[in-house]
């Protein structure tokens, strides 16, 4: 018997696609971007690229895709941590609307550091003279050398259109970033911070999202709902979703379920839930109960099983960490829960249709 190979396989490593390899490649990402930024000694940040970078008034921040949920992540990391952020579609972004001045930090987010879109808007604020920040995986690229300032995520190269561990990546290096430049007390963050790669390893190996993923692989849609930190990788693993996966797939605030969403859900329509944080969690679980009463499958990613198992159809369980890093484990298995629905389809996983790794037109 012989096995045919193409010489695009070469760098799988043995996985059937670049995503799941990439997947797969978590924890060694996260290792390498906080390698030598988290001190031993006083449990705190340092970033050496950040030693110029002062405390921001307020930071703005502009991203498209998934980068753009990495921005809603970070943008709450910061108001947590008591200064304004927010984030914006970079294509949205108008630097004469929103005030910006010396003090007024903008950080683009870009795994490429050549997304059209925010490179104008990162021109834009540095046209109006706020200090800039690039956020990027790749040395060298445009916004590396267009922004005052560069944070290196050290993800290594992603070969998958969807990104994946890019954004777990981004996730970690944004984190640190809010402690560092806001200077407030960091030790649980730090050990947090420092307890992920193994953490996500265990996900990794003892993950259920497959066979969850192969009953579910014929839905009409999927809703992803998750508060709080949750509500940014709920966005993220509904979009997960769409790409890989050609299904109708939305994520929002489960909040925001009773305004709309709830008029498509029915039992053809699993809904993941992220139930994270106690009061967060309560609340997810009167969404859950909103759902079930419309026949809805419900899929809860949870480090609180016990409490949670009940009330839903199945669990994928995550390790438990500080409530704001949940969600980042969370995330891991929305991505092998796309991604397996996706290898149950037979789509074309690295390269979906329409889809570019990097849109560098407008
Ligand atoms: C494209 C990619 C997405 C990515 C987005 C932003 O749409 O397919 O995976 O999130 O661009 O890319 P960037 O390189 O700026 O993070």
């Amino acid at each position: 018997e012989t096995i045919s190979w193409e010489p695009e396989d070469a760098g799988k490593s043995g996985y059937d696609h670049y995503m799941q390899k990439e997947i797969n490649e978590q924890p060694r990402a996260i290792r390498d971007c906080i390698r030598g930024r988290l001190s031993e000694l006083d449990r705190t940040v340092s970033v050496d690229e950040l030693a110029d970078v002062d405390r921001p008034s307020t930071v703005h921040f502009i991203a498209c895709g998934t980068s753009y949920h990495a921005s809603l992540y970070a943008a709450r990391l910061f108001r947590d941590r008591g200064v304004p952020a927010m984030a914006f579609h970079a294509s949205e972004y108008n630097a004469d609307e929103v005030p910006l001045g010396d003090e007024t930090l903008v950080v683009a987010v870009t795994q490429s550091g050549e997304t059209a879109d925010t490179l104008n808007a990162l021109r834009e604020a540095n046209r109006a003279g706020a200090g800039t920040l690039a956020v990027t995986n790749v040395v060298g690229s445009s916004a590396s050398r267009e922004a005052d300032h560069v944070l290196y995520i050290r993800a290594g190269p992603e070969i998958s259109v969807a990104a994946t561990k890019t954004f777990a990546s981004q996730q970690v290096a944004l984190s640190m970033l809010s402690i560092a430049l806001t200077d407030t007390s960091s030790r649980a963050s730090v050990e947090a911070l420092r307890a992920l790669p193994d953490q996500i390893q265990s996900i990794l190996d003892e993950s259920r999202a497959k066979e969850i993923a192969e009953s579910y692989a014929d839905a009409e849609a999927y809703f992803f709902i998750g508060r709080g930190y949750g509500a940014p990788v709920a966005l993220e693993g509904a979009l997960k979703m769409k790409e890989i996966t050609y299904k109708h797939a939305e994520g929002f605030p489960g909040g925001e379920l009773k305004h709309g969403p709830l008029a498509l859900v029915g039992d053809q329509t699993p809904v993941i839930a992220i139930v994270n944080g106690k009061s967060k969690a309560e609340k997810m679980l009167g969404n859950i109960k909103e759902v079930e009463a419309r026949s809805a499958p419900v899929i809860a990613v949870t480090d609180s099983v016990d409490e949670v198992e009940s009330y839903v159809d199945h669990v994928l369980r995550v390790p438990r960490t500080k409530p704001r890093f949940m969600p980042v484990l969370a995330n891991v298995q929305l991505q092998l829960l796309s991604y397996w629905v996706a290898h149950r389809l037979g789509r074309s996983i690295d390269k979906p249709r329409n889809l570019a790794k990097s849109v560098t037109v407008e």
